[in-house]
């Protein structure tokens, strides 16, 4: 097999994150504390993972870096927007997920992050009232200030390569829609004539970020990059889209504890899942219609793992609910409860319950860093379209449903898919082996 070649990380990555909220300034403070010794990025694959490279006498386990040209977290460099105009340092005080110990020591780092005015429309996410938005004339207008931002912010800093993560609320449910999202034609004709229903905030986003050399990433569940429109603009300019929703608490626990239930022919008759959660993002999601879009994206999950047309006996009637309550107590300390009726020998029912006392932003933001050095690592390797080997850190991985495309959600498959294409990126020969 032909080597891959992957330029390498030379110089600075600047990473532009949509939306400067708890998961964000999670993220950048702990990749600027990790810099200075004084935390560990525990949770983060590109950090401790290691992959087997190899077979028999000649296998190495090597980490990512060993096997691919890496930046390290000394060369990123953050930007952000918002709708709030706090900077990164009053951002991350505000969302109580860390200690002031563990922000002070990267206070004047943080403080430097000033969100740039966002691209924002108050009908996809009503809770919120920010001031610090752009006036737009049009959505093509909107596109266009978002682009000068990532141009503004390479001029300004000199970064050799910038990716665009969205970070941001939960926007209210886009369907997919043909008309407007079929192709780059319909999306840009619907930009120009304001169609702002159809046309999201977060479409500018990933429109501007594509057409100014970026890869982006849906780290919430909005359908933006699920469009056949951006899958063309991705292949037309080259780059990789990633998305979508990242997969952090109950759904992590989902796609790897569900394998259990399909791989000993266990069957299920329902799984209830539902959390109490108090952060921003739970106030935005206690709306019905961004919840809907969290629905949509929670509820995929089982379908793939546990497929009623391959074992009708085990998995054509079990009934699959989600819920999120907002609970302003807990803050980002979200709880999930399962509740997982099985049934076996005989059709006999059984009980599992999970409770999972988890930290949100503490969860995603390994994630982000990942999601961020891989899509900077697909696009140096020349790969564009649809990363399907992130689906590991995805809760609703993209797939192409206009060709009937299923969509991989089993935690352990997904890794195989991630070692593979590290391998693969180095030079190495992809394999099933478990290890
Ligand atoms: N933490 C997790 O475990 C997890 C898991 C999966 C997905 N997510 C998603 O990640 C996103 C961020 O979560 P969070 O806890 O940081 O939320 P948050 O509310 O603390 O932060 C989101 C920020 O985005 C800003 N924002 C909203 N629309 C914007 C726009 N158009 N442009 C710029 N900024 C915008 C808001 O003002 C807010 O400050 C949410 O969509 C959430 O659903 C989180």
């Amino acid at each position: 097999m032909a080597k891959e070649i992957v330029k390498p990380a030379t110089g600075k990555l600047g990473i532009m994150v949509v939306g400067l909220g708890a998961v964000s300034t999670t993220f950048m403070t702990g990749v600027m504390m990790a810099r200075k010794g004084l935390a560990k990025p525990v949770g983060s694959m590109t950090q401790y993972d290691k992959i087997r490279v190899g077979k028999g006498e000649n296998k190495k386990y090597l980490h990512y870096n060993e096997i691919v040209s890496m930046p390290s977290l000394d060369d990123l460099v953050f930007a952000a927007w918002d709708v709030y105009p706090v900077n990164a340092y009053e951002s991350a005080i505000n969302a109580e997920v860390l200690k002031e110990k563990d922000i002070e020591p990267v206070k004047d780092e943080l403080l430097k992050i000033k969100p740039l005015k966002a691209a924002f429309d108050k009908n996809y996410a009503k809770r919120l009232d920010g001031d610090n938005v752009k006036q737009c004339k049009d959505r093509w207008d909107m596109t266009e200030q978002v682009r000068e931002d990532i141009r503004n912010f390479k001029k300004e800093t000199g970064v050799d390569r910038v990716v665009v993560l969205w970070a941001a609320s939960t926007e209210i449910y886009v369907e997919p829609d043909m008309k407007y999202h079929g192709t780059i034609a319909a999306l840009e004709q619907a930009m120009k004539d304001n169609v702002v229903d159809k046309v999201a905030p977060s479409m500018c986003y990933a429109y501007a970020a594509l057409m100014e050399g970026c890869p982006f990433i849906m780290g919430a569940p909005n359908t933006t990059v699920d469009i056949p429109a951006m899958w063309e603009l991705s292949e037309k300019t080259q780059l990789p889209i990633a998305g979508k929703d990242f997969k952090t608490g109950q759904t992590l626990v989902k796609s790897g504890f569900a394998p259990i239930i399909g791989t000993r022919m266990l069957g299920l008759n329902g799984w209830f899942s539902t959390n109490i959660l108090g952060n921003r993002d739970g106030l935005v999601l206690d709306e019905p219609a961004n919840f809907r879009t969290k629905e949509v994206s929670k509820l995929s999950t089982l379908e793939s793992i546990l497929v009623a047309d391959n074992q009708p006996d085990l998995y054509s009637n079990y009934y699959h609910k989600v819920r999120i309550n907002y609970y302003p107590p807990r803050n980002d300390n979200k709880e999930g409860w399962d509740n997982i009726d099985i049934f076996g020998w005989m059709g006999y029912p059984m009980q599992i319950k999970i409770n999972f006392l988890c930290r949100d932003s503490i969860l995603a933001a390994p994630l982000c860093l990942d999601l961020c050095l891989l899509m900077d690592l697909a696009h140096r390797a020349g790969r564009y379209g649809t990363q399907r080997f992130l689906s590991f850190f995805l809760k609703s991985p993209m797939h192409d449903y206009t060709k009937d495309e299923i969509p991989v959600n089993h935690l352990f498959q997904q890794y195989v898919m991630l070692k593979n294409a590290i391998r693969e990126m180095g030079g190495y020969e992809a394999d099933e082996e478990i290890d």
